[in-house]
């Protein structure tokens, strides 16, 4: 086995991985499921909703159930859609292969290596689906789960950045509901990271999920528990108590930048000399590796966003006076840009009922420019 840096901040934690903290919501994704509760989970970017479906699929798989995880993130198209959909069904445990080909052969198409194809003229070559023929595709395969029900076991299938069916087809929602909505024996978690996006599906009237869907939200990771978890990971050295809570501190409950933090520290205190700066240098470390990404961040921003994440990192409110003044703005067009930003969700976050900026290193970046 290789033994290297426990801190991975790269990928969603694997099984085997324990989670810093998220016991509440591990709680009640299986009192919904057991329930048959629909739940909508959303959060920013890096929050750890990936984490947190896979250690609350693998409970319920512990537990004797069906499970499955489909995969949205970015898809384009309807047909990518389908081949996301085959993806995560082929994870049930019910003789998936035959019974999902069963299926998709009904309807001409079949799996390769480079996505579904369907058979135009017999024996000749397959193309890819059309966005009619892959919504057919979609229909079916999501009927599935809802047919396991028939023995009274439960299926547990979560969504992943399910608002991104919307960039495929902004009616695709439509077709999801028509055929999960009468399933028993099912339960789904929609995970999303586009808090807008996951407001429009499931909070719009005139939108098929509309109150569909029990919300729950991932809050930043408590502090305490976060600090006995990182310092119990790193190696042994005079400066590991004093410098996990530095970094913990740092980061402010972020889930993947407290991790990203925690692995440059531990390969700090890997050297033995390494004295009570090394917290100081771990950020150091951490801020060049994302100097490329907060430039990007940057560029994208428009003057008024500009303005607010700048007030935001020196501890003011967007829409104060003084700041709308420095920046020769009204205040009411720099509440209007919070709003925005609020709505998004990826950038800010609300506290306690303060406004703050979500990344601590992003923060960081913007008081040094
Ligand atoms: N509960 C947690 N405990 C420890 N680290 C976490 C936790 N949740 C998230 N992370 C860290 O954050 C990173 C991003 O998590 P991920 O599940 O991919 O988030 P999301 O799906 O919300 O984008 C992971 O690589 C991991 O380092
Ligand atoms: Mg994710």
């Amino acid at each position: 086995m290789v033994t290297g840096n426990p801190f991975d901040y790269q990928r969603p934690l694997v099984s085997g991985v324990s989670l810093i903290d998220r016991g509440f919501e591990l709680d009640v994704l299986q009192r919904a499921a057991a329930d048959r509760v629909a739940i909508r989970l959303a959060s920013p970017r890096r929050f750890g909703k990936t984490s947190l479906l896979r250690a609350h699929l693998e409970l319920m798989r512990e537990a004797g159930h069906r499970t499955c995880y489909v995969d949205l993130d970015r898809v384009g198209t309807v047909a990518d859609v389908a081949d996301r959909l085959v993806d995560g069904l082929r994870q049930l445990p019910v003789d998936p292969q035959r019974r999902i080909e069963r299926r998709l052969s009904r309807l001409g198409v079949s799996v390769g290596t480079g996505g579904l194809t369907i058979q135009v003229a017999p024996r000749g070559p397959g193309r890819a689906l059309g966005a009619d023929e892959a919504r057919s595709v979609v229909r079916d395969l999501l009927a599935l789960p809802g047919e396991l029900g028939a023995d009274g076991g439960l299926t547990v299938v979560a969504m992943d950045e399910f608002q991104d069916l919307l960039t495929a087809d902004d009616r695709l929602d439509g077709v999801f509901r028509s055929v999960i909505q009468h399933q028993v024996g099912v339960a789904y978690v929609f995970a999303g990271s586009s808090a807008s996006l996951m407001r429009e599906l499931f909070s719009d009237r005139e939108r098929p999920f509309y109150g569909q869907a029990r919300p729950l939200e991932l809050p930043p990771l408590p502090e305490d528990e976060t600090f006995v978890y990182v310092r119990d990971r790193l190696p042994r050295h005079p400066q590991r108590e004093a410098a996990a809570a530095a970094v913990v501190q740092f980061a402010a409950g972020h889930p993947q930048r407290t991790m990203l933090l925690a692995h440059h520290l531990y390969d700090g205190l890997e050297d033995p000399a390494a004295d009570e700066t090394i917290a100081a240098a771990v950020l150091d470390v951490a801020l060049a590796e994302m100097e490329d990404v907060f430039v990007a961040m940057w560029a994208n921003l428009d003057r008024g966003e500009r303005a607010a994440v700048v007030a935001l990192a020196d501890g003011f409110s967007p829409a104060s006076r003084r700041v709308a003044e420095e920046h020769g703005t009204a205040r009411s067009t720099m509440q209007r840009v919070v709003e925005r930003l609020e709505a998004d969700g990826q950038l800010v976050l609300r506290d306690d009922g303060r406004l703050r900026l979500l990344d601590p290193l992003f923060t960081e970046w913007l008081r040094r420019r």
